[in-house]
């Protein structure tokens, strides 16, 4: 066992849940681990693998003697406290988008970017769960051949939303299907049998939501890449855990589908699920408790006569690769290569 002192903040949510499954899971090493989350919480029983942990409130003093800290409970509580836990030689890894387009942030795919990881000065952000998902499976293909532009199209299930917006679904395909009323509590409309776009935020001038932008902005930062250009079209739909993408990706030179093929085979984080003939591709409950992102549908797009487009269906689960697996590799990282600057 090493000596890392571990804090989980926000360890009772649906992505604080998966955190301690994957500590223990992936056999994460650590001398203490201490779970967080609020007032409400505090005192409640949890286990990490088969050891039993009690919640604490979050506060000032939470991260003294700290080495790595996860952050998953919203972007405010992450402005406030993943500075101060910093500040105290702990590193942060946070799933909000508090500081992810901050310069001084690194923002972080382990299989795309891992050495920016290594260059954090005591906060590195996990990306959004939809670039997340959607990258993973691009970035071998924008080695090969230079992605210019990305038109997507999200497909996103509930757990983007938290644990609430999970037993939203839950609730409201019950009371559904007894023939009752459900009202939104958590999520803007009703979510039975029914899909909306994305709850974000409207932009009032580019009329794009704040998670399209998102996609926008976070992919051309992890790929260090300004020029590529990103469409996106965000839409929340009635699945519990996993989202899936349909990817429009032009790249620079001719491209065929064999070639993607070739060149997503044996990618970390990548699986192929692509069988035209039964008809059989990434759907959201396979890839629901898999690591891996499904990649299929791989055609070449027709709309553009140049051959120099790839239409494909992706899917991954939003709790592990897009947020706390990714978080989790991310430590793993750190470990194998020591914490860095932050960390005394
Ligand atoms: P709690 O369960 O006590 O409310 P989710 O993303 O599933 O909605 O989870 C959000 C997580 O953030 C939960 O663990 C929640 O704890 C935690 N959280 C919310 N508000 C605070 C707060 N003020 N201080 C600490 N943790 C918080």
């Amino acid at each position: 066992m090493s000596n890392l002192n571990i804090v989980v903040v926000g360890a009772t949510g649906a992505v604080g849940v998966e955190f301690l499954d994957l500590l223990a899971r992936r056999h994460f090493s650590f001398g203490s681990l201490r779970l967080l989350a609020s007032a409400k919480s505090i005192g409640r029983k949890m286990k990490c693998g088969n050891r039993d942990f009690t919640v604490e409130a979050l506060d000032e003093n939470s991260f003294r003697g700290a080495h790595i800290a996860f952050f998953s409970a919203g972007g405010s509580i992450s402005k406030k406290y993943a500075p101060i836990a910093a500040k105290c030689g702990c590193v942060v890894i946070d799933n909000s988008s508090a500081f992810r387009m901050d310069p001084n942030v690194p923002l972080v795919i382990p299989e795309i970017n891992p050495e920016a990881a290594l260059e954090h000065r005591g906060i590195i952000a996990n990306p959004n769960c939809s670039t997340i998902i959607a990258l993973v499976p691009l970035w071998p293909l924008h080695r090969h051949n230079r992605i210019r532009r990305i038109i997507a199209a999200t497909y996103q299930a509930a757990s983007g939303g938290g644990a609430a917006a999970m037993q939203e679904l839950l609730d409201a395909t019950k009371a559904y299907l007894e023939g009752g009323d459900h009202k939104p509590q958590v999520l803007p409309h009703p979510y039975a049998f029914n899909l909306f776009s994305h709850n974000a935020a409207v932009d009032p001038v580019s009329l794009y939501n704040e998670e399209e932008l998102k996609m926008v902005r976070e992919t051309k930062k992890i790929f260090n890449d300004p020029d590529i250009r990103i469409s996106a079209t965000c839409v929340r739909v009635p699945v519990l855990r996993a989202h899936c993408e349909a990817l429009n990706v032009e790249f620079t030179s001719p491209i065929s589908p064999s070639e993607v093929r070739n060149w997503l085979t044996d990618q970390p984080g990548v699986r192929l699920v692509d069988d035209p003939h039964r008809n059989y591709f990434p759907m959201p409950r396979e890839a629901s408790g898999q690591n891996d992102v499904l990649v299929g549908r791989i055609r070449q797009d027709i709309s553009d006569p140049s051959n120099r487009s790839i239409a494909m269906f992706v899917s991954g689960d939003q709790l592990l690769k897009g947020a706390a697996l990714n978080g989790i590799q991310i430590a793993e990282l750190l470990v194998k290569n020591g914490l860095g600057a932050a960390a005394a």
